[in-house]
């Protein structure tokens, strides 16, 4: 029998433990008797058949790295028939039997869509922001968390020395996950995320004015990207108050960087789930983590699971920020 042959592209922005994903599928794919071909700069990599062949040894030294050695883009080209099309080609031409994908939500449709070409696909959940709706977690999430929460600590300390008030923006679009869990481990007064909405009176003034006649000196304040505006916020902070402000968007550091333990060892675990799941011809399916255990959706059930945000953790934070 001709041994199977699996792709493997990372797509969407970077993140750390990618690596760690890439390195199990081609460790656990030999293993198993596999040929891995690694494909350059996610989807526009199977359009261009920008392939390379990976051996045990070319993951040699990854785990630790933050990135993605296999490069990553966003691809408009794939999102269009002729894309798409294009990409099935290169897999005929080079006899891919399966393509692993490591990215979110975006990544996934276009793996669904490949997928309705005959191509079957596996997704490996890789994005800092931790929104995939089918997945408690998400290869990245725990470094970026950890570095932003660090960052923060430092501008806490010259907030301190100056009694000010810090405002910062943490990346997340269209979830506000790293700036909830980041918020909490840096002590923020207030908290801003894009899953709900803010009143400035009320959710920022009052919490300042009310903790500072507690005897609060400095402030963090912790802005998701999707809310925006932390100049505006930090105005009208100064204008109502009085308190110096100062802003900082902490930006693409947070997805660099090598990634923490938990990061490795989720990444490792769904590596080798999915060419578990490729060895019992299992296909079209989304690797998730359900009550810290790895599970698989099959692909179109796992497009339509939302994940709700964290409304009890949120009270915990405005709770004990006073
Ligand atoms: O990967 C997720 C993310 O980091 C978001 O938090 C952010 O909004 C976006 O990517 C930034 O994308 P880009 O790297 O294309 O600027």
């Amino acid at each position: 029998m001709n041994k199977k042959t699996i792709a493997v592209l990372t797509s969407g922005g970077d993140a750390p433990g990618m690596n760690a994903a890439i390195r199990a599928i081609v460790r656990s794919g030999i293993g198993a008797d596999m040929k891995i071909l690694g494909v350059k700069r996610g989807y526009n990599g199977l359009i261009k058949s920008d392939l390379i062949e990976l051996n045990l040894r070319s993951v040699s030294d990854i785990i630790h790295r933050g990135g993605t050695v296999l490069y990553t883009a966003r691809s408009p080209e794939f999102l269009m028939p002729s894309g798409i099309q294009k990409a099935k080609e290169t897999c005929e031409k080079a006899g891919i039997d399966a393509v692993v994908v490591i990215g979110g939500d975006g990544s996934f449709r276009g793996a669904r869509e490949l997928s309705l070409t005959g191509v079957p696909c596996i997704g490996i959940p890789g994005t800092i922001d931790n929104d995939v709706g089918c997945s408690e977690y998400t290869i990245g999430f725990d470094t970026a968390m950890n570095t932003a929460m660090e960052m923060v600590d430092k501008l806490r300390d010259t907030a301190q020395s100056h009694d000010r008030c810090s405002v910062v923006e943490v990346m997340g679009r269209r979830c506000g996950q790293i700036a909830l869990k980041t918020g909490i481990s840096a002590g923020a007064t207030a908290i801003l995320v894009p899953e709900i909405p803010y009143d400035f009176n009320k959710d920022i003034l009052e919490r300042l004015i009310s903790t500072q006649k507690m005897g609060k000196k400095h402030f963090i304040i912790v802005v998701a990207e999707g809310v925006g505006g932390i100049k505006d916020i930090a105005e009208k902070i100064f204008i109502k108050t009085g308190i110096q402000t100062r802003t900082t968007v902490l930006g693409h550091v947070q997805r660099g960087g090598s990634p923490t333990l938990m990061d490795r060892v989720v990444a490792s675990e769904m590596g080798r789930h999915a060419i578990r799941l490729l060895e019992k011809n299992i296909k079209n399916r989304i690797i998730a983590m359900d009550c810290n255990k790895v599970v698989d959706y099959d692909i179109k059930e796992a497009l339509k699971m939302k994940k709700p945000f964290d409304m009890e953790l949120f009270k915990v934070a405005l709770d004990i920020s006073i």
